[in-house]
């Protein structure tokens, strides 16, 4: 027999199973999960998307029991996102107080009791052009009109009871201006969760379907360049100093790099957003065999809160939970 001392052995730390559980350092709890939920005005019936199996457009009138069914299963948070049948120019029907952003608000609100609710601030869902605030005579958004009308949507929002508001567009200034309108308004407790560091990505393809979007052209002049991850970095710090109270990378699995530097970068709570095209990558990769949906899953999940994401909001959430929680 042979035996080398010089050898450093780090293999008896994985010797078995017991020890393996012990030793293990990063862990995902089901408080780290947001699950966004897709509201359509206008409907009767859910509408299953395609591009993201599993997911439904949920009409108003069953959003209600959809909050208590993500309250049932233990989730403690959901974002909202409305599809709206009343689409124009500038975002019209979200600066209104009967408008979807409110209605749905104010539904999920009073569906519970506990459960934080989240409202994206954004007008791409609710423009004729797809474009995320109001368009200038170049076609550009123009970034100042363009916030001071997200500051409107979000005091909105927290009067029909969102926790937290959202703001997704990526303008310059849009903390400080949402911050502003919600303290002048007297929603001093309503938290911002900033889309902080926000990157141009193919990967959203399948929310277009979800969202109901159609983009005229690209959003490369507002969001990140993914070939800038200084500039990724800075976006966040920005947010930050003007007042948001938690941050957020997106999309999440191509940005690893991004959200562990954000979190050392930063004391304020960072939020990593699994993007609907990495939902549907690992989806339909177990649907044709590829990979275990579930396994896959987990290790995903671990690789966002080894890279430093204090929440998560994705897709799976309840898969997560069916899968692994009760299982507990
Ligand atoms: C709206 C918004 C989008 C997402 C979240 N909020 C669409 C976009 O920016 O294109 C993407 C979510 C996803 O892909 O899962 N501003
Ligand atoms: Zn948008």
């Amino acid at each position: 027999m042979t035996y080398n001392s010089n050898i450093k052995r780090l293999r008896r730390l994985r010797s078995n199973p017991v020890l393996r559980e012990m030793l293990s350092e990063v862990s995902v709890t089901i408080d780290d999960l947001i699950y966004p939920i897709f509201v359509e005005e206008e409907i009767t019936e859910k509408v299953a998307l395609k591009s993201m199996p599993g997911i439904f457009r949920i009409p108003e009138n069953q959003l209600e029991d959809e909050v208590k069914r993500v309250e049932a299963a233990g989730i403690k948070a959901i974002v909202l996102f409305g599809i709206s049948h009343h689409k124009d120019e500038i975002g019209g029907d979200t600066l209104k107080k009967d408008g979807l952003v409110s209605r749905m608000t104010r539904i999920a609100k009073n569906a519970s009791e506990s459960m934080v609710i989240i409202t994206d601030i954004c007008f791409c869902e609710y423009t004729t052009h797809g474009h995320c605030g109001i368009l200038d005579s170049d076609h550009d958004v123009d970034n100042d009109k363009t916030i001071v009308n997200l500051g409107k949507q979000a005091v909105l929002a927290a009067e029909a009871g969102a926790d937290i508001v959202a703001p997704s567009s990526m303008m310059d200034g849009q903390i400080r201006e949402i911050r502003k309108h919600l303290d002048e308004s007297g929603y001093i407790k309503t938290l911002i969760m900033s889309y902080s560091t926000k990157f141009s990505s193919s990967i959203y393809g399948p929310f277009r379907e979800a969202g109901g979007t159609s983009l005229e052209g690209d959003r490369d002049k507002y969001m990140l360049d993914f070939r800038n991850p200084t500039q990724g970095i800075l976006e966040s710090m920005i947010d930050e100093e003007e007042g948001a109270d938690i941050l957020m990378i997106k999309p999440g699995l191509l940005y690893l790099d991004m959200l562990a530097k954000v979190k050392a970068n930063s004391h304020k709570p960072v939020c990593v957003y699994n993007i609907s095209g990495e939902y549907a990558m690992l989806k339909f990769a177990a649907m044709n065999g590829a990979i275990d949906y579930h396994q896959s899953l987990h290790e995903v999940l671990i690789a966002f809160k080894r890279a430093g994401a204090d929440l998560i909001i994705t897709y799976s959430a309840l898969d997560w939970v069916e899968h692994f929680h009760n299982k507990e």
